[in-house]
């Protein structure tokens, strides 16, 4: 019997007829056996028992059983979009990369996300929100893996499985599901005061975003850039949204969880279909790379800490835009991986030890969610350079590598593949010098300031934003059960300000404990912290 053409009533859509493509005009088996019925399995018989040599049955029922991956540890829930980065050419003094020259245009992938909830948790919850950048660059992938929020609950990687053992869900009950109104949570952040100042942030209105489109993009850390000359530079990354950064207020949020629980996945979809492309620019905040790695007197190398606006502008290299949907959620939006150590020439990491720690993190727990070794393979996760990287076999390999000599030099393909000489684009890491020093397990003490900034933000807010901050430490504190925690927490913002310690304190019923002398640190008030409902100057 002569099969029917697979071009047969217009269904074959002429890509070439592979698993992965699913292309195929007919339904078939995984094996491309054309089916005549997927809704009946064989049985002896219309009432008979059902026959094991079903291989159309198995197939189907097994792959069904295997659909899920572990989401992510953390950031489970998110939201992506493809788009274009388009560089200004104002970096280039600065940044040797490529795709940051003028008039480049750089395909990308950003994925939005929560931090605490599962994958099907609420959009508009309180909590920190990813934004997470992949550049597919000529020179390879960079990855951009960042928050909404500048600083970081701690200095040291190593506390990372603390922080999210304590921001996760109760392990005995399982709740509360991505949000701070627990227990654990606040006995943390009261125990470990470094995160005072990421916690302000999260209790203000950046901790409930208006939609994905509004809100600000930090790279957190401190970054190293390299210009063509060899000249490194310290800067931070800033993504600056042109609709302007906006929030929703507490009760908005609350009811919008309620009521349309996706909201902001489908504020970014519906507004990319309308055609309305989110816009961010891109800016970079430079410091002298210097062997202290400090910035009027502020440690660049401690993620709990900003540089304010004022003392160190933002300037603006580059715009993207996010221009279309994925067209399948599993596997763009939940198979991508994103890696800080995704770097391209131009560059580079510091020193900061919860960065550290991130380039480890990533690889680690993405061998795990995505099954093994490939996963760059993943078409969302495939660079737009050309590869060859001498790794082989691995589950789930999908490359057929020619060439019998994996390894270099070799004599039997030719000396294939060749390192990159002078001017061929190589990733050379920058020549850092390292001071002398013991091994030790200390921080720097700059890192023991762990309250001016608190107070920096504080003060920098207007009142009604105040008036939101004491609000929320009221309502999440009112559902913590143990009163010495919020004893103790009431403690921890006497040393940020005495009004927003009094007030939360009235709020809970508490008396409010005074500050040690001297503990409160005199700053002067940064605008440009304050910044919802404004828009990014032109
Ligand atoms: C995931 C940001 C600190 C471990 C993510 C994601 C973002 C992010 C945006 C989601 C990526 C996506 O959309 O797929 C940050 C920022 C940090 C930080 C800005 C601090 C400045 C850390 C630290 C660790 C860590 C210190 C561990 C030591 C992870 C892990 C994932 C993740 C394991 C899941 C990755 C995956 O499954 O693909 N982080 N993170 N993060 N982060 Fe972080």
């Amino acid at each position: 019997l002569a099969p029917a053409p697979l071009s047969a009533a217009g269904r074959d859509t002429g890509a070439p007829a592979d698993a992965a493509s699913q292309n195929g005009g007919y339904l078939t088996t995984a094996q491309g056996v054309r089916l005549p019925d997927s809704d009946h399995s064989l049985k002896a018989g219309p009432r008979g028992p059902v026959l094991l040599q079903d291989h159309h049955l198995r197939e189907k029922i097994m792959h069904f059983d295997h659909e899920r991956i572990p989401e992510r540890v953390v950031h489970a829930r998110g939201a992506a979009a493809h788009g274009v980065f388009r560089g200004y050419g104002t970096a280039t003094g600065v940044s040797k990369a490529a795709f940051l020259q003028e008039g480049v245009e750089t395909p990308v992938f950003v994925r939005f996300s929560t931090v605490l909830g599962s994958r099907g948790s609420a959009d508009t919850v309180r909590d920190t929100r990813g934004f997470a950048t992949k550049f597919y660059t000529g020179e390879g992938v960079f990855d951009l893996v960042g928050n909404n929020i500048p600083v970081f609950f701690i200095q040291d990687a190593i506390k990372f499985p603390d922080v999210v053992h304590a921001a996760k869900p109760h392990p005995d009950r399982e709740i509360p599901q991505a949000q701070s109104a627990h227990d654990t949570f606040w006995d943390f952040v009261s125990l470990h005061t470094e995160a005072t100042h990421h916690t302000l942030w999260n209790m203000s209105d950046r901790g409930i975003p208006r939609s994905y489109r509004m809100m600000e993009g930090f790279g957190v850390h401190t970054f190293r850039l390299v210009n063509a000359e060899g000249a490194s530079t310290l800067v931070k990354f800033h993504w600056k949204p042109k609709a302007g950064v906006h929030s929703l207020v507490w009760e908005e949020a609350q009811l919008i969880a309620g009521m349309d629980p996706d909201f902001h996945r489908r504020d970014l979809a519906d507004a990319i279909e309308a055609g309305s492309f989110p816009e961010w620019e891109l800016g970079i905040q430079t410091f002298p790379d210097t062997p202290e790695q400090t910035f009027a007197g502020i440690d660049l190398l401690d993620p709990t800490k900003i540089v304010p606006e004022e003392l160190a502008p933002v300037q603006p290299i580059g715009v993207l835009t996010l221009n279309a949907n994925p067209t399948n959620f599993f596997a763009e939006t939940e198979q991508v991986a994103f890696h800080p150590g995704h770097l391209v020439p131009g560059i580079d990491v510091t020193d900061d030890a919860l960065l550290a720690g991130r380039l480890f993190s990533y690889l680690d727990t993405q061998i795990t969610r995505l099954g093994g070794p490939n996963f760059a393979q993943i078409p969302i996760n495939r660079p737009h350079a050309p590869v060859n990287d001498m790794l082989r076999d691995g589950f789930h390999q999908d490359a057929v590598h020619s060439g019998v000599a994996p390894y270099k030099p070799n004599s039997l393909d030719g000396g294939c593949p060749f390192f990159a000489g002078p001017g061929e684009h190589a990733f050379i890491e920058h020549p850092v010098p390292i001071a002398a020093a013991a091994k030790v397990r200390e921080a720097p003490a700059t890192f023991a300031d762990h309250f001016s900034q608190p107070r920096l933000f504080w003060l920098s807010l207007s009142p009604v934003e105040r008036e939101h901050v004491i609000a929320a430490y009221t309502f999440e504190l009112s559902k913590v059960y143990e009163q010495a925690i919020k004893e103790r927490v009431l403690t921890v913002l006497a040393r940020v300000d005495e009004v927003l310690c009094r007030e939360v304190a009235q709020g809970l019923g508490l008396p409010a404990p005074q500050a040690p002398a001297g503990a409160q640190v005199e700053v002067a008030p940064s605008p440009a912290l304050s910044q919802v409902g404004q828009r990014w100057p032109a």
